[in-house]
């Protein structure tokens, strides 16, 4: 296996790797491992897997996470974020306005995978089905290094701080309606430790998110324009990578450390990828982002 940098600071291809070959040899598993704690993103390229071979390569990683209520893939292993009618066999696209359709805006904001559930993610592992002629990219930016730009202070604060994660405020910046009753019933806000450490390698990176909406003991309209000034400064557009899909191509992110956004694609064209999600464990650092005494 070889580990080529591609982003400014973060980000790998792991060259000469198969998925199957990972899951087979704990060995190898390890190297990968290794490379995920460093560069927080990894791609893989050329790759020949299926479905349970995603979720074989992704379970190396941990416990895997359930498909959310009144998703694509509820209650199985796999999210399914597409623009294919699926409720009609596959056979064309959902409409401009479609539920998908104003899903894949709010994944365009710049956000971590599930740092609204009651068990964040470690880590996301997407794979493109089907790929659009141009745009639709997925562009990273590294946290990690967003928290080593900021002066002493501020990272004194955020260590000590604590905000609020909630999928409708997120989704909410799309559409009102696009959180669903059931949807906020069963994903009722969740906070977290501004700061989560990597045990791995004691490295920091700064927890915020679109999902995130209030800071314990601070004003709600300053908070937010905290994190939006943190998240900006943390993916200003020389500061990400920007993944190109290629066909056979799967990339798994740290949501420890890593913001990612998708792209916006033309309207008329197809776009399927299909996630597997990692949960973090106290053994990845959770026991350091969760707040030591329970909400009120
Ligand atoms: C995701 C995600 C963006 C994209 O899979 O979690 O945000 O480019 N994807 O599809
Ligand atoms: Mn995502």
């Amino acid at each position: 296996m070889e580990i080529i940098p591609l982003g400014p600071g973060f980000a790998a291809e792991l060259r000469g790797v198969q998925m199957a070959e990972v899951v087979a040899q704990p060995a190898l598993y390890q190297a990968v491992r290794a490379a995920f704690e460093e560069h927080s993103v990894l791609v893989l390229r050329d790759q020949r897997y299926t479905d349970q071979d995603q979720v074989a390569f992704s379970a190396c990683f941990g416990p895997l996470e359930r498909t959310k209520v009144a998703s694509l893939g509820e209650g199985t292993h796999f999210s399914i974020l597409t623009n294919v009618d699926l409720a009609n066999g596959g056979k064309g696209l959902v409409p401009p306005g479609h539920r998908e359709t104003l899903t894949a805006r709010a994944n365009q904001l710049w956000h971590t995978d599930s740092s609204f559930k009651q068990i964040p993610a470690l880590a996301s592992m997407l794979s493109a089905r089907t790929l659009p002629s141009h745009g639709g990219e997925t562009e990273f930016a590294s946290t990690r290094l967003a928290w080593a730009r900021l002066d002493p202070a501020q990272r004194a604060q955020f260590e000590g701080a604590y905000a609020w994660h909630d999928y409708a405020h997120s989704r909410g910046k799309i559409d009102p309606s696009l959180a669903t009753s059931v949807e906020q019933t069963a994903l009722p806000p969740v906070r977290w430790r501004m700061a989560w450490r990597n045990p791995a390698n004691g490295k920091t990176a700064l927890y915020v998110a679109s999902h995130a909406f209030a800071i314990d003991g601070m004003d709600k309209a300053a908070a937010q324009a905290l994190l939006a000034r943190l998240i900006e400064a943390a993916t200003k557009p020389e500061l990400t990578y920007l993944h190109r899909w290629r066909p056979g191509d799967a990339v798994m992110w740290d949501n420890r450390a890593i913001l990612h956004r998708g792209r916006p694609w033309p309207d008329d064209q197809p776009r399927h990828m299909v996630r597997t999600t990692i949960s973090a464990t106290d053994a990845d650092g959770l026991d350091f982002v969760r707040p030591a005494v329970a909400a009120a």
